[in-house]
């Protein structure tokens, strides 16, 4: 059984060069996989949107309600693995208050070791809230897809010279407000290096490069589940589709051609009841 690792133990990763393996899950049977093979950390996103639910609109759809209920089967999956809960849209940029109160139902009820937040110096007050309430929080910046509105659709963010110091100022105002974890989502390697290196904090990246403290993708789209599109930053380590796609057509196939079930999948009359039976439906 692996030793459930804290914060703690990032900072300490992050001094000595080790790196973080993180991945999203939603559900318990994938969080226990995830924890068998040894990951570090396991974020139920918010993403849970389109690759559960198959909302189009992206992650704007999803509820507090829903965060929950697939949380708290990911810690149920995965005990001994660090376990954050992603915000969803309109749980935390409303008031600081709210945003405490929906933080703290992810730690009540679903027993996550922290949360994440999008944004950057517009949600400082927020992020200083929840810390001070006791939690801990991930800050995440550069493409936010809650914003994507905004920003004109899934686009890499911080290219130039003067966007990539708005991602900087951002995530130095995240550590002065009391993260203790952020996340850069499609920024060029060069300015994840920056970060990574200016801030005290374990910096992740998904889509930011080989320089930072480790490393997050979305497990269906790492697992070749997810089809409609695949970011650039992805890299496929299986094609479960396509084994899905294949298995329920060899299914469909043994039905139709009547072999399916075969004897091992039968359960036995006892002995002798055949017989019985036959005389008891005598008319
Ligand atoms: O919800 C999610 O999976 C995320 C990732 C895109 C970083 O926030």
């Amino acid at each position: 059984m692996q030793k459930k690792k804290g914060i703690i133990d990032f900072q300490k990763m992050k001094k000595e060069g080790e790196k973080v393996a993180w991945l999203t899950c939603y559900d318990y049977p994938m969080a226990q996989f995830q924890e068998q093979a040894g990951i570090d950390m396991i974020l139920v996103g918010d993403s849970v949107g389109m690759l559960i639910y198959g909302y189009t609109a992206g992650t704007i759809p999803v509820t507090m309600d829903q965060c929950i209920v697939h949380a708290e089967a990911v810690r149920r999956g995965a005990p001994n693995t660090f376990v954050m809960g992603d915000m969803p849209f309109l749980s935390y940029q409303t008031t600081p208050e709210e945003a405490v109160r929906n933080a703290g139902r992810f730690y009540k009820e679903a027993g996550v070791d922290a949360i994440k937040l999008e944004g950057g110096r517009r949600v400082t007050k927020v992020v200083k809230a929840v810390v001070d309430a006791g939690m801990v929080v991930c800050g995440h910046i550069g493409l936010t897809p809650q914003s994507t509105g905004q920003f004109g659709g899934y686009k890499a963010q911080g290219r130039t010279a003067k966007t990539a110091n708005e991602v900087i100022k951002d995530a130095r105002a995240l550590q002065e407000a009391g993260a203790q974890l952020l996340l850069l989502e499609a920024v060029a390697p060069e300015v994840g290096k920056f970060i990574t290196e200016d801030l005290e904090i374990p910096v992740y990246g998904i889509g930011a490069g080989i320089y930072c403290d480790g490393q997050l993708l979305i497990a269906h789209d790492m697992l070749g589940i997810w089809q409609a599109f695949k970011p650039k930053f992805v890299k496929r380590y299986a094609n479960i589709a396509e084994n899905m796609v294949k298995a329920f057509q060899d299914y469909i196939r043994d039905i139709r051609e009547s072999k399916f079930p075969e004897d091992i999948h039968c359960y036995k009359m006892i002995q002798g009841e055949t017989e019985k039976l036959a005389e008891l439906v005598k008319k």
